[in-house]
Parts: structure tokens; sequence; C-alpha cells
């Protein structure tokens, strides 16, 4: 090697050793408990790596030993700074009382090129996030989601049907069975759809709908980008569904919305509110609408099928695995399911409400695994007036475009609010066990103005499902289901690694 290239590697060695010190002096010089990075990974090698999904390093942040009192912890996403807050009231303090400050996540897509990602509610930043979440919140309301129950109760009975054809005593992978359910019901009270996903092994929304969480190298290194290193969104171009999901998910919606204004007919449901907002739109030309734009309104379809479909299968297949460890609360909650149902082929969608022990179960089911594993949110700070700090902690500012993490999986696993947190006890939230509790330690859903728009759909869908699966069918574990759950790695929401497999076995009687 010649001196020159010498002399040049060890320049760049020592600029690349000085602006890392800088870099990593960040929390250090504002006094800020911190996790210690190491070179290239910051503080982020395990996911990096790929040996942890992204809420689990989020949730080993909030663990870190030495850190148990403290509100806050410094961490470094490769260099990045970003904040991981522990403390109920300040987690309060960010998500809700002063949520002017907070209103953006901090993840990303590529805003020039992935029209679907960008534009929906899910990564929508303010202002647009405002307007679009006040206009789709009609479609969310209780006398709203009473009118499309009939629909669901059919995709209901169509899930007893597809465990009456698995046969009794076939080992079944549960959460196949489950997502074929919610992939269903979405397409029938979102669109309007019949997915068929339950009937026909090959249905091409469940296809797409899977292929969307799918664990493999290239969607995990798009998830790395789009969770982590929003900054790198636009030049790696990721986008949130693939070329064949987006075509597929545009021609649908199209042809929907096309059959809709065509027929006339209407459903009272998201598709009714987009199609109000093109004929808005199309009145007022002289405006700059967005809604003039067919992406613009798929966009938020997207978001429906995409957020509403993996949430709610997971909580539906996580409580049967545990309801199968655990047989006697599973035939606890089916005595319920046969009162509840009486001589009826269903439950009334007020009734469903009102069943004590299956609120206990799912609410359990979603404190044990909290399916989004974590909430974010990224710092905007005023040009001019007053900025938010950390008191009464520290008088430090955040900074402008500072990421803020809460581990919902760390709080709702975190022995000082949930004892012997690693048992699944529905029983914690019985009327008598709820004075024990402290609910700002529950927050499966999120919390404050951008918690989940689908809280109401998300736990009356799983226990539909619940309800229809178990009220003629037994689930027991068999020599394939795990003993327990690891996470995937892969995946950016809470999935076991392992396939869930079930013995289901009909009830006799
Ligand atoms: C058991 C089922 C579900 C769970 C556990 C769940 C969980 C969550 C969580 C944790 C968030 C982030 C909240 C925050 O940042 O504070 C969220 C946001 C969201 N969820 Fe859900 N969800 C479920 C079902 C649904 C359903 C059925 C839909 C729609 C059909 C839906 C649509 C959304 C949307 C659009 C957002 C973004 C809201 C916004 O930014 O304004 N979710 N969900």
């Amino acid at each position: 090697m010649s001196n020159e290239l010498l002399f040049l590697l060890a320049t760049l060695a020592i600029v690349f050793y000085i602006w890392q010190r800088r870099a990593f002096s960040f929390w250090q010089s504002r006094g800020v408990k911190f996790i210690r990075p190491v070179t290239l990974l910051g503080c982020t090698r395990e996911f990096l790596t790929g040996r942890v999904p992204f809420f689990e390093q989020i949730q080993k942040f909030h663990e870190t030993p030495g850190c148990e009192k403290e509100p806050f912890v410094g961490v470094y996403l490769a260099y990045r700074p970003a904040l991981v807050i522990r403390d109920l009231e300040l987690i309060k303090t960010v998500m809700v009382k002063k949520f002017q400050y907070f209103n953006n996540r901090v993840l990303r897509t590529d805003p020039h090129h992935d029209a679907l990602g960008h534009n929906n509610l899910f990564f929508a930043r303010s202002p647009t996030w405002k307007e679009l979440r006040n206009k789709i919140s009609p479609v969310f309301t209780s006398g709203k989601i009473k009118q499309m129950y009939p629909h669901m109760v059919k995709i209901g009975k169509n899930l007893e049907d597809s465990a009456d054809r698995l046969g009794s005593g076939s080992n079944v992978q549960i959460k196949d069975l489950c997502a074929r359910f919610t992939t269903d019901l979405i397409a029938t009270i979102a669109f309007g759809l019949e997915a068929n996903a339950l009937q026909l092994p090959k249905s091409e929304f469940y296809h797409h709908n899977k292929a969307i969480f799918a664990v493999s190298l290239s969607r995990a290194i798009d998830f790395a980008i789009i969770f982590m290193l929003p900054a790198l969104a636009s030049l790696a171009r990721v986008k949130l569904f693939s070329k064949d999901t987006t075509k597929f998910i545009r021609s649908s919606i199209n042809f929907v919305l096309a059959e809709r204004e065509r027929t006339g007919i209407k459903r009272n449901d998201l598709i009714d509110i987009l199609l109000a907002w093109r004929k808005e739109a199309a009145a007022n030309p002289e405006k700059n609408h967005q809604t003039n734009d067919l992406d613009y309104l798929v966009a938020q379809a997207a978001v429906f099928q995409t957020a509403g479909f993996e949430t709610s299968s997971s909580t539906m297949t996580l409580t049967l695995y545990e309801l199968a460890l655990q047989e006697e609360l599973q035939d606890r909650l089916r005595q319920e399911i046969a009162d509840f149902f009486g001589e009826e082929d269903h439950v009334s969608y007020e009734r469903i409400q009102e069943m004590p022990y299956l609120s206990q179960v799912v609410n359990e089911t979603l404190r044990m695994y909290p399916i989004v594993g974590y909430a974010e949110r990224e710092c905007s700070q005023p040009a001019e007036g007053e900025k938010f700090t950390l008191s009464p902690h520290s008088n430090m500012e955040l900074p402008h475009g500072m990421s803020v993490y809460v581990s919902t999986l760390a709080i709702q696993r975190d022995p000082q609010y949930w004892p012997e947190p690693e048992k699944f006890d529905p029983d914690r939230f019985a009327p008598e066990n709820r004075h024990n509790i402290n609910m700002d330690a529950y927050m499966p859903f999120g919390v404050g103005p951008r918690n989940c728009i689908g809280m109401r759909l998300g736990l009356l869908q799983s226990k539909l499902g619940l309800v229809h699966l178990l009220r003629k069918h037994r689930v027991h574990t068999c020599d394939q289901t795990p003993k327990t759950i690891e996470w995937a790695p892969g995946s950016p929401v809470v999935a076991s690694k392992d396939d869930i497999v079930l013995r289901l076995e009909k009830v006799s009687g």
C-alpha cells in the first residue's frame, strides 16, 4: 500500500472517530442517562443484525438494567439519537396533554414514489393527518359499526363452517384460519366485497394481505428503513406495498368505486366516504383537492385492510393459543358463549359487548401481546413560542424532529404494574380486581388523539371470531404447538416465530 493511501485512510479514520465521538456525545452532553452505543450500529446492534424485531429492541431499551428508576433513557438508532420514555406520567404528557408537539409518527415511506403508503392515515403527517382523521372517524362510530354487524355475523358463521370442514381432530395452523376470517370481514365491511378467503384456498385478497406482513429479508430491510431510518426512505425508495399488491388494491378499489357510483348503492362504509370526497372535489375544482387523486382514496382503503387484518387475526390466534394451554379458562369462556347464544345462531351487537369473561380474556391477550408492540411520536417544536421541555424531570428542550418511543410491551409486562406478568390471567380484568390495575400501564391501542381509530372494530371482530370458533369447537395443544412464544425477528408487529398449530375438536352435544 502506498504511503499516500495509508495517509488518506488514517486521516479518514481520524475524521470518522472525531465525528462519531461528537455524534455519540448527544445524550451525555445533555446529562441524560443513555445506553452505550457501538460503532456503526449505535444501540441497535440486535435489531440491525436481524436477531430481534424492532419492537423488541425498544422493549430491551426500556428494560435496560440500571434504568429502572429513569423517567426516560437516551438511545442511538445507529447514529440517530432518540428517547425512550418510561414514566407513565411523562407518557401521558407526550401522548395526550402536549399532543400539539407530538402529532406525527416517526416512520416514513418514500413520499415521492409511494402514494399508497405515504398518504394513508397511519403515515400521514400534520396538517393532512388531522383533516383525514376527522373525515374518516365517522366510519368507526358505534352506530356505523352496528349497521355493519349483520355482514360481520355472516362471516362469523362462515368461520364456524370452515372449522367444521377442517374436521374434528385435525391439527390446524390457527393463524391461517383467523387471518382468512379477518380478511373476509374487513373486505366486506370496508369495501362491500366478498374476499372468500375462508372458502377459497387461493383467495387473491388473502394472498396480498399476507404478502404485506410476510417475513423475508427484503421486507425486513424495507421495514428497518421505514421504522428506524426514515431519512433514507426517499433515497431507498421504500414502499409499504409491493408492486403486485399495489396493482391489486388499486384495481379492486377502483372497481368498487365505479360500481357504487354506477348503482348508487349506499352502505355507510368507507367507500361511501371516499366517494363523497371525490364528489366534493369534482364540485369545487378550483380548490386544490388531493381527493381528486385516485391513489389518495385508495391509500385510505389500503390502510384499513392492512391495519385491520393482521392485528385482529393475531389477537384471535394468541387468545386461542393461551386458551389451549389453560383449557379450564376455555371451558369457562365456552360456557359464557353458550349462555349468550341461547337458542339463537348468533349473539347480537349489544350482547356481544356485554360478555364479561370474553372481554377479560381479550383484554388479557392484548396485555401480554400488544400487537403493535410500541408507540412512537416525533417532536415538532414551534419556530416561535413555548417549546416542549422534559419538565419536571429536566429543563432540556427536545430538539425538533426528535423521535420518542414508548415500549407498550415492556410496560404491559412490568411486574410493578402487573404481578406475575408472564401469567395469562384474565381475572386481572375482573370487575372486583379492577381497582388493583393501573390502566395508564395498559395501552394496546396506543394513547391520545393519534391512538387506534379502529379500536372498537378491532375488538368486536376479534370477539366475534372467537365466539363463533369456540362455540362448537375446542382447541387443544398438540405436539406441533410451540411451548413458548418467541418473536419472529423480521416481523414489524408482534408475531410468533413458529406457526401456532392447535388441534381442533368438535364439541359434542
Ligand atoms: C386488535 C386490533 C387492533 C390493535 C391491537 C390495534 C393497535 C393499534 C395501535 C397500537 C396503533 C398506534 C396507536 C398510537 O400510535 O397511539 C394503531 C393505529 C391505527 N389503527 Fe389499529 N389496531 C387494531 C385494529 C385496527 C382496525 C380494525 C383498524 C381499521 C380497520 C385499525 C386502523 C388503525 C389506523 C388507521 C391507525 C392509525 C391512526 C392514526 O394515526 O390516526 N386498527 N392501531
